[in-house]
């Protein structure tokens, strides 16, 4: 008997397979209401890629896959200032509208949902979802409020979109548990879908921050990954004590003087509480290092 997944694979592809080649830009909606009108007369299935612009080829990925399964993809664009720390980046947070929309044109997204801060937060605003456990360690820790600010414009961009379903990238491994936690926990109708890192050809992970990298700081940032692949390493030849292979990212790690380590992590795949001992279930190894001011997050999954 087919697999319930196989008859939905089959679905996206019958979908594809009629659709006809996308000859127009995408159409541009600055609203909630706006969204919600082009959703309800654009029937059919609809995935949804939310990002803060400045694209790169990770979030070109997502939109690719989003292509490959739905009829309809919507993109979002939004630089979300409630997800940022008054210390942090928000104000120099890359933007280039006008190369995201040209790039988002030539892979044939059918809309582009481009809200602003006022339609997204008037005056009077005082709505918020916060999600418990799996948003207090890790980036939880390090940038109070954030998924607060995370997990309420996801939300509310899921509601304006109406998608079925939403693509991240594992890269920002936390922030994925937090919106997976948040979907299952609110019974929202949007599937999340999970993609692998894309990496740049010398293994450092792509991200809009990585453009504040100096030259030197930049050759330096390829520490991570292959740390993490020490690690990887020796977890497949079976390496399971949970010290052990912390230790080992993090010496490896302090070998570049240009890396500042912020937190090296072993936590339990799904709730993120940290490990000790002999790690006996799926696994998070997941860091982020600053290099100047600029802090890189990378992880990989141990299962
Ligand atoms: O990952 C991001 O770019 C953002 O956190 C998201 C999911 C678009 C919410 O602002």
């Amino acid at each position: 008997m087919a697999h319930p997944n196989d008859l939905r694979d089959a679905r996206f592809l019958l979908d594809v397979d009629t659709r006809p080649p996308n000859p127009v830009p995408p159409t541009i909606l600055t609203n909630a209401a706006a969204m919600r009108r082009w959703r309800a007369a654009n029937s059919g299935s609809c995935g949804f890629v939310p990002t803060m612009g400045y694209l790169h080829e990770g979030h070109m990925e997502l939109v690719r896959r989003s292509i490959e399964e739905n009829l309809h993809t919507v993109v979002s664009i939004f630089v979300n200032p409630m997800q940022f720390g008054p210390n942090e980046d928000f104000s120099r947070y890359p933007r280039d509208e006008v190369r995201d929309l040209a790039q988002l044109s030539a892979a044939g997204v059918d809309a582009v949902y481009l809200p602003n801060a006022n339609d997204m937060y008037p005056e009077g605003y005082q709505t918020y979802v916060d999600v418990e456990r799996v948003t207090l360690p890790l980036e939880g820790a390090a940038r109070p409020g954030h998924f607060r600010g995370v997990t309420t414009v996801v939300l509310k961009l899921f509601n304006a979109v109406g998608a079925d379903r939403a693509y991240f990238g594992r890269k920002d491994a936390q922030q994925l548990r937090v919106v997976q936690r948040m979907v299952r926990d609110l019974d929202v109708g949007t599937e999340v879908v999970a993609c692998p890192i894309v990496r740049e050809a010398d293994g450092l992970a792509m991200s809009s921050r990585n453009v504040y990298l100096t030259p030197e700081q930049r050759s330096a940032s390829t520490i991570l990954k292959r740390s993490l692949d020490l690690a990887g390493d020796r977890w497949a030849a079976g390496e399971r004590d949970a010290n052990t292979l912390r230790a080992l990212v993090r010496d490896n790690i302090a070998t570049e003087p240009l890396a500042e380590i912020d937190y090296i992590s072993l936590a339990d795949d799904v709730s993120l509480e940290e490990l000790s001992g002999l790690v006996t279930r799926p696994a998070l190894l997941s860091l982020v290092v600053k290099f100047g001011k600029t802090r890189l997050l990378d992880n990989v999954e141990l299962a």
